[in-house]
C-alpha cells in the first residue's frame, strides 16, 4: 500500500529512485513522484498520476536538477483524495517535502488546531503533515519531527527533506513498514527489500517511533528522547533474480511455476525423522498440548488458506477451528481465551487488520502463532511464535505461491498437533508427511496442463459471471478460485458449496454460464456429480476439475481438466494450481494488466 524510497549518497538519485519505485510499484500504482534536493537548497518535485514509467518519461530531460544525489520517491495507492497529479506524492509545503505511506487519522484536527487550511492544495492527509512540519520548523529538523509525530495519530512511514538541509533525509514510522541500509555508496530507505536488494545484502527494520537521519556517510537512529540506537542488521537471504520476471511474461505466472520450490523450501526444513518438527522455529510443543481450539485470523487469500486448514484439522483431528476475517475480528469481542491458539496468517506480515487482530488476541490471553512470508515483518515480530513460509518474494498482486505455502504450513501444524496430542500415531503422522511431500511432484505434473487451461480461459473471458462449486475441501478451495478470477480478470465469480446452490443461487445458472466444478473428494464424488448435472441441465458450461481415474462421467462436463491421482486430503494443492492458471490465462486473454489489477495493491496497510 504505497511504496516509498529515499536515497542519499555519491550517485545521482533520480535513477536510483525511479528504478526503486518500479520495483515497489506492486504496492500501489495510481501515481508516482520524486523530490530532489540540490546543494544550493533547491527542492524540485516531479510527480503525476499514472505509472512509474510515465514518471520516468517525465524526468527524461537533461535538467541540472537531476545531478542531485539526495531524493525521495513514492508510488501511490490512493486513500484520501482521487488519483490526480496534485494528490500524488511528494507533497511540499514551504521548506518541507515529504512522502508518506499510511493514514493520518486526525488530519482534520491538525488542520483546525494549527490553522493550516489555507496552506493546503491537495485533498490528501499527507499534505497536512508537510504543512504541520513547515509550521513547526525552527531550524532543528529532529526537534520539529519529534513535535509533529506527537501531534499526529495513525499509521505512517514518512521520509522528509528540509530545503535548508541538503544531503539529508529524515525518516520516522509507526506501523507502516520501512527498512534501511547503507554502504560506501550512500544510504537508502524503502518500504521493502525489493527496492534495496540491488544496493545491499544487509538492512535493518526501522524501529517504530525512532527518527533516522540519512546522509551519504551513514544513518543515525535515535529514539524520541534523543538517545542513539544501534539497529540490528539483518541479512537478505534471497537474490535479486527472485524479484525479477526471469523470462516469464508476468510475475504471477512465474510465481505459479515457483510453487514446487516454494513448497519444498517450506516443508523440508520442518521434517526431522520423517515427522514435522518446529524446534528450529522455536515453537514449543506445549503450545499444541495446551490448546482446546484454534482461531485463524487473516484477510483475503491468506484467510482462504486458513479455511482449508480448518477443513483439514477438523476432519482429521476433530479439534474445533474457527476462521475469522481480521477486519471483523478486531472489532468484536472474540470468543477466545488462553486455551485458544490463534494462528495469524499473512504473506506480507504487514496487513493492518491482521496485525490489529493479533494484538487483540494477545490482549485476550491467547498465544499467537503466525504464518508469515516476509522476514522481520511486524506481524512476525509481534507474534509469540512464527512459522516462516519460504516462498521468496511474491511480487504479483494476486497471491499464488504464498497461498500454497500457507496451506502447507497449516498442514504441517495440523500434523504436529495431531501427533503431540496423540490423535495421530507416529506411523500416521509419517504417512501424512510423505503425502504432503508428495504434492510437490504432483504440482509439477499438474503444471503441464497449462495449455488445456488456456482453452478454458478463452471461454471464460467472454462471460460476465462464473461459478465455482465443490464439496468439502473442494468447496474451501473454490473460495480462492473465485477470488483469483475476480481480482485479476474482472469476471464476477461466486464460490458455492455444491449442495447449497439449489437454495437460491441456481436461479443465476442460465445458458453458457461457466461453472468450474471441483470433484476431487472421493467420499462425496457421486453427490458432486449430481450437483453438476443440476447446473448442466440448466445450460451451464461445465469445466470439471477432477482426478484422472475418477473421471468417468464424460457427459457431465463440457471440458475436463485432470489432476493426478492422490489422496483427497491433499488434492487442494494441485487443484489450486489449476484455478490459479484459469484466472491467469483469463486475465491475459482479456489483455489486462495481470500483475497490477485495478484498484488493488499488495500489502494492505490501511483499514
Ligand atoms: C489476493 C491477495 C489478498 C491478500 C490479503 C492479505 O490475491 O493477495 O487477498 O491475501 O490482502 O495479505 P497478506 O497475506 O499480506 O496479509
Amino acid at each position: 500500500m504505497c511504496g516509498i524510497i529515499g536515497y542519499v549518497g555519491k550517485k545521482p538519485a533520480k535513477d536510483i529512485l525511479i528504478d526503486g519505485l518500479a520495483k515497489l510499484e506492486y504496492r500501489g500504482y495510481d501515481s508516482a513522484g520524486i523530490a530532489l534536493l540540490n546543494d544550493d537548497d533547491t527542492l524540485t518535485i516531479k510527480k503525476k498520476a499514472g505509472r512509474v514509467e510515465d514518471l520516468r518519461e517525465m524526468c527524461s530531460d537533461d535538467s541540472p536538477v537531476y545531478r542531485s544525489t539526495c531524493g525521495i520517491g513514492h508510488t501511490r495507492w490512493a486513500t484520501h483524495g482521487g488519483v490526480t497529479d496534485v494528490n500524488a506524492h511528494p507533497h511540499r509545503c514551504g521548506d518541507v517535502a515529504l512522502i508518506h505511506n499510511g493514514i493520518i487519522e486526525n488530519y482534520n484536527d491538525i488542520v483546525r488546531e494549527y490553522g493550516l487550511a489555507d496552506r493546503l492544495v491537495s485533498e490528501t492527509d499527507t499534505e497536512v503533515v508537510a504543512a504541520l512540519l513547515d509550521t513547526l520548523y525552527d531550524g532543528n529538523p529532529i526537534e520539529t519531527i519529534r513535535k509533529a509525530v506527537k501531534a499526529i495519530a495513525g499509521s505512517f512511514a514518512l521520509c522528509i527533506m528540509f530545503a535548508d538541509r541538503p544531503g539529508k533525509i529524515y525518516a520516522v514510522r509507526n506501523v507502516s513498514p520501512m527498512i534501511a541500509s547503507y554502504t560506501d555508496e550512500g544510504s537508502i530507505i524503502a518500504s521493502d527489500l525489493t527496492a534495496i536488494i540491488s544496493f545491499s545484502k544487509e538492512y535493518f527494520v526501522v524501529p517504530e517511533y525512532h527518527i533516522l537521519t540519512l546522509s551519504s556517510t551513514g544513518i543515525k537512529v535515535e529514539d524520541m528522547k534523543g538517545n542513539m540506537v544501534e539497529p540490528e542488521m539483518l541479512k537478505i537471504t534471497w537474490d535479486i533474480t527472485a524479484a525479477q520476471k526471469g523470462g516469464y511474461p508476468h510475475f504471477m505466472l512465474k510465481e505459479i511455476y515457483e510453487q514446487p520450490e516454494a513448497l519444498r523450501n517450506t516443508i523440508t526444513p520442518r521434517i526431522v525423522n520423517e515427522l514435522p518438527d518446529f524446534t528450529e522455529d522455536g515453537i514449543d510443543d506445549e503450545v499444541f498440548k495446551n490448546l482446546e481450539n484454534i482461531t485463524v485470523v487473516a484477510c483475503g487469500t491468506a484467510m482462504h488458506a486458513g479455511i482449508v486448514g480448518k477443513a483439514m484439522i477438523e476432519k482429521e483431528l476433530k479439534i474445533p477451528v474457527n476462521v475469522e476475517i481480521a477486519s471483523e475480528f478486531r472489532y468484536k469481542e472474540p470468543l477466545i481465551n488462553e486455551k485458544t491458539l490463534v494462528i495469524v496468517t499473512s504473506q506480507s506480515g504487514e496487513t493492518i487488520d491482521t496485525l490489529e487482530a493479533l494484538r487483540l488476541a494477545k490482549r485476550c490471553g491467547s498465544k499467537v502463532l503466525s504464518i508469515v512470508n516476509v522476514k522481520g515483518s511486524t506481524i512476525a515480530r509481534e507474534s509469540d511464535y512464527v512459522l516462516y513460509t519460504h516462498a521468496g518474494p511474491e511480487i504479483a498482486v494476486a497471491s499464488t505461491k504464498a497461498y500454497s505455502v500457507q496451506m502447507a504450513a497449516m498442514y504441517l501444524i495440523g500434523c504436529r498437533l495431531g501427533y503431540v496430542k496423540g490423535i495421530y500415531s507416529e506411523d500416521r503422522a509419517k504417512a501424512f508427511i510423505r503425502q504432503l511431500q508428495g504434492v510437490i511432484p504432483v504440482i509439477e505434473e499438474t503444471l503441464k496442463q497449462a495449455d488445456e487451461v488456456k482453452t478454458v480461459a478463452n471461454y471464460i473471458k467472454m462471460a460476465p459471471d462464473a461459478f465455482f462449486i465443490g464439496r468439502g475441501l473442494d468447496y474451501t478451495l473454490s473460495l480462492e478460485g473465485a477470488l483469483k478470477l475476480k481480482e485479476i480478470s474482472y469476471v464476477h465469480a461466486e464460490a458455492y458449496a455444491a449442495g447449497e446452490l439449489k437454495h437460491g443461487t441456481i436461479a443465476l445458472i442460465t445458458e453458457n454460464v461457466p461453472v468450474i466444478a471441483l470433484a476431487t473428494q472421493e467420499s462425496v464424488y457421486g453427490k458432486m456429480i449430481s450437483n453438476i448435472r443440476e447446473v448442466k441441465a440448466r445450460g451451464a458450461y461445465v469445466i470439471l476439475v477432477s482426478m484422472d481415474e475418477e473421471y468417468n462421467d464424460k457427459d457431465v462436463c463440457d471440458k475436463h481438466i485432470s489432476i493426478p491421482k492422490q489422496d483427497g486430503l491433499f488434492t487442494v494443492f494441485s487443484a489450486a494450481v489449476i484455478l490459479q492458471l484459469i484466472a491467469y490465462y483469463t486475465s491475459d486473454a482479456k489483455g489486462l494488466d495481470v500483475d497490477k489489477p485495478r484498484n488493488l495493491a499488495k500489502s494492505v496497510t490501511v483499514e
